[in-house]
Order: structure tokens, then sequence, then C-alpha cells
């Protein structure tokens, strides 16, 4: 059997409509080697559990920039890439740590600018309603699903 841990998080960064809620069993910790993503769906509620280096964890699978499938992109250690703009949140402490190519507000609110990877040709920059959405679009932390882990199963709680 796989040992590991469940993953602290900042407290304050519990998603909404789980404090109280009872654990249930999601996935058997035999099915989440290290280094796995696993998404299921409940309801309308996309979910993803990360067995990183530093222990498991469960976010919603939306990216906090515009909702793209974070168990679509990769996971390099505690860092997980999304794989639409090239934003990259640490599972941590929930924090961007390379922000969208987009750019847009950061959590704090402050103004990113857009930026182009390298290797890839600079595209102009749209100047309409376009350009202002996505310069108000706020990136904000990963949201947390309160996790443990018990007889061997992986047990999550699930907003109501
Ligand atoms: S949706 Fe993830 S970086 Fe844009």
């Amino acid at each position: 059997m796989t040992s590991a841990v469940a993953l602290p998080f900042p407290a304050e960064l519990k998603a909404a409509g789980t404090a109280g809620v009872p654990f249930e069993v999601v996935a058997s910790l035999a099915d989440l080697p290290p280094g796995a993503m696993l998404r299921f769906s409940r309801g309308d509620l996309d979910v993803l559990i990360v067995h990183s280096e530093a222990g498991i964890v469960a976010t919603e699978d939306r990216c906090p920039h515009m909702s793209a499938p974070l168990s679509e992109g990769h996971l390099e250690g505690c860092v997980v890439h999304c794989p639409l703009h090239r934003g990259s949140f640490d599972l941590r402490d929930g924090e961007v740590v390379t922000f969208p190519t987009t750019g847009g507000l950061d959590a704090e609110g402050r103004s990113r600018a857009p930026w182009t990877p390298d290797g890839s040709d600079p595209r102009p920059a749209p100047t309409d309603a376009k350009a202002r959405a996505r310069a108000l679009t706020r990136v904000r932390r990963l949201r947390y699903l309160p996790l443990r882990i018990k007889d061997g199963q992986v047990e999550v709680a699930l907003p109501r």
C-alpha cells in the first residue's frame, strides 16, 4: 500500500460550503501514486486530487484564471501547470507561480501585463473589449477541499 500524507493548506483558502460537511471516500490510495493527478466530477463540481511531492491535496479542477481543467496540465513537484495560458500554481499555498500569458489582475488586484512565451512570436495586443476583459480578469489563488487519508482511502469533503 502507498503511504502518503494529506497536504496542509492555508485555512483561509478552504472552498466555500465545506465547513462541517462529512468526508466521502473518493479514491483508493493505491490509485494515486506519487505524481498522479486524478479528476472526478460530482454534479457540476469537478475535483482534482494531486499526489504532489509534499503530499496529497484536493482542489477544484478549474484553473483560477479562466477555469481550464488543471488535470489536463502537468505536475512538477508541488506546482501544477495549466494547459491553457501557461499559468502555474503552487499546491502548498495556492499561490500563482507563473502568471498567465494573457496578463490580468493578481489576487490583490494589481495589474500584470501580458507576456509571450520563449519561442513564440508576439501577437498584437487587442485594444477592444477583449483587451479590457483580459486586463480585468482576476487570477485568484487555488481553493482547497478538505482531504484526509483513512484506512488506505482518500476522503474529501465536498461542498453542499
Ligand atoms: S485558464 Fe489556466 S492559465 Fe488561463
